[in-house]
């Protein structure tokens, strides 16, 4: 079959540029929502009088069959007919006859591409924050039952002071949060209807831009029709969005990761999300966790590939644009598979709550709580600072942690402690005292676990 733009030439595309330049192997994926746009513009050009409305029919009625022959498996793609906008168009033609070829009246593909591409952003999005929902249900549910679950919390990796296990996984039920917030912001810009921006001036046909708006549910119409056919915004923000949220996953994963060596032993993962060696009989490898951390270059990568590919091109369309596709496909296909098998790995994880106190009580996490005893008694937070800095050394020169330390000990550091000193740096305590909103005080923690319930259950 020859080309559907062959009229101006004289030779064939060599078969170099026809491998080279056909998108069909890729955006094949987009053929639902190319057949629903096809549909809803022909509908459209019924109702605005351009075609026959006999003829709209026999159209939206072909294109539904080519969409049954697709998902039945029944249709072979052509790599000449390039892409899958053209071959639906073949496949129409094949079908309903002569009437097929007036599908494409005030029409290019290049805003039959944009809308295609929005379509399908806007049915992913829902899907990537479906499941960063249930992933933050799963903190939820994981966080209440661990309110009391005593860890270390690290700056520098370093044991700084004591926190819940709750309230580290609350620090990422935030994170995931924004992570929605923001595929809800995008998707608010992904759903523009670019339909009727022609190849990129309009066209002189008296369309109903808003009816097709209508019929595909779509928010508003675009405003330009040169920038309506060369944005890609939306797709440089979802794979912004998509980076960041495997950068929240591959710090969790990091952390997991640590967390189940033999030096932590924090948690172990089940069985069923670890691996093991080919060669050393022991090993019991956290290799899902490590797979989501190596990923995440996947998708930073998609987002440097966007960026530069739109940098440099000039208004409207070009064809540089098609290779927006395989890296928002890919970029979707990896945040999805990421999302999935987190979770499941998380919940079942076991929690060695005993290690996690062990490490909150030894290395000196209490030793802030020291210098703030000596703070409220009215010494300068710096000398009180300097002070329990003291006590450290001291214990760490004759191996004792702070709570072995004898009075008459503590004397030597400072005249105002007192009895009550021990009360003051238990652990419990001190998390319990960290009771300023944000903190992790259990109540507090409970507190931001309730109303995080509360939004998810209510929109
Ligand atoms: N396959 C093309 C793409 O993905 C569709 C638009 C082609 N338009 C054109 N004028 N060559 O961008």
């Amino acid at each position: 079959m020859g080309k559907l733009w062959g009229g101006r030439f004289q030779k064939n595309t060599d078969h170099l540029v026809e491998d080279f330049h056909s998108s069909i192997s890729f955006d094949q994926r987009l053929y639902k929502y190319d057949i629903k746009g096809s549909i809803a513009h022909a509908r459209m050009l019924g109702e605005a009088g351009i075609i026959q409305p006999a003829e709209a029919d026999a159209i939206a009625s072909g294109l539904e069959e080519v969409l049954a022959d697709i998902e039945a498996g029944r249709v072979e793609f052509s790599v000449e007919s390039e892409d899958i906008h053209m071959n639906i168009e073949q496949l129409l033609t094949v079908k309903v006859g002569e009437v097929g070829k007036k599908l494409h009246t005030a029409r290019s593909r290049n805003d039959q591409v944009a809308l295609d591409i929005r379509m399908y952003l806007k049915d992913e999005i829902g899907e990537v924050i479906a499941l960063l929902r249930e992933l933050q249900v799963s903190l939820l549910d994981l966080a209440e039952k661990h309110l009391e679950t005593v860890m270390p919390g690290y700056t520098h990796l370093q044991r700084a002071q004591p926190v819940t296990l709750a309230h580290h996984l609350m620090a990422y039920c935030e994170m995931f949060r924004r992570d929605e917030e923001r595929m809800a912001d995008c998707r608010r810009r992904a759903d523009v209807m670019p339909l009727g921006a022609g190849a990129l001036a309009g066209t002189t046909f008296p369309i109903d831009r808003a009816y097709v708006a209508r019929q595909l549910g779509f928010a508003a119409i675009t405003e330009n029709s040169l920038d309506a056919v060369s944005d890609r915004d939306f797709a440089v923000e979802f794979t912004a969005a998509a980076s960041l949220i495997m950068v929240h996953l591959s710090r969790f994963c990091e952390e997991i990761i640590l967390w189940s060596s033999a030096e932590f032993s924090f948690i172990e993962l089940d069985d069923s999300y670890s691996t093991g060696s080919s060669m050393m009989p022991q090993k019991k490898n956290p290799d899902v966790a490590e797979l989501i951390r190596g990923k995440s270059g996947r998708v930073f990568g998609h987002l440097q590939a966007l960026l530069t590919m739109l940098k440099g091109i000039p208004l409207a369309y070009n064809k540089d644009m098609q290779e927006d596709k395989e890296a928002l496909f890919d970029a979707v296909d990896t945040v999805k598979k990421c999302l999935v098998v987190f979770r499941p790995m998380l919940e079942t994880m076991r929690v060695v709550k005993e290690n996690m106190a062990t490490a909150a009580r030894g290395g000196f996490t209490n030793a802030t709580d020291l210098a703030d005893y000596l703070a409220r008694r009215g010494v300068p937070f710096r000398e009180a600072h300097e002070a329990a800095g003291k006590a450290v050394f001291f214990c760490l020169e004759n191996g004792k942690t702070l709570d072995q330390m004898t009075l008459p000990e503590y004397k030597e550091f400072s005249p105002l402690f007192e009895e009550d000193v021990y009360e003051a740096i238990k652990i419990n305590r001190c998390i319990g005292a960290r009771n300023v909103p944000g903190g992790p005080a259990p109540e507090e923690v409970a507190g931001v676990i309730a109303r995080a319930r509360q939004r998810l259950a209510g929109d």
